[in-house]
């Protein structure tokens, strides 16, 4: 448990969070990048709300992969279906950061 950043592409803004302030919010798993992003004015969409029941908030891992929470198999099936899928793509509601990572919000 520590101070852990999250940075965010294309806008290129990094965000330092404390992990025993999780969650910050009621979207997505507790500590998700999706909890930090709405905690800090980051638009990442969210249409089912943080459930893995979308793919509007798919991320793709920049830096840092291994500090995320492992991939569940409903997050992996659910990312099956998001457009334009990557080896490092993520559901934002999902992943939840555990050490410093660079992720992009694709278009
Ligand atoms: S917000 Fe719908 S799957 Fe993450």
């Amino acid at each position: 448990m520590g101070k852990v950043r999250v940075t965010f592409l294309p806008l290129n803004k990094t965000i330092e969070v404390d992990e025993k302030d999780y969650p910050f919010g009621d979207h997505g798993l507790p500590g998700s990048i999706l909890d930090i992003a709405l905690a800090n004015g980051i638009d990442l969409e969210h249409n089912c709300g943080g459930n893995c029941a979308c793919t509007t908030c798919h991320v793709i891992v920049k830096e840092g992969m291994e500090s995320l929470s492992p991939m569940e198999d409903d997050e992996e099936d659910r990312l099956d279906m998001a457009e334009g899928l990557t080896l490092r793509s993520r559901l934002g509601c999902q992943a939840v950061v555990r050490g410093d990572v660079v992720v992009e919000i694709p278009d």
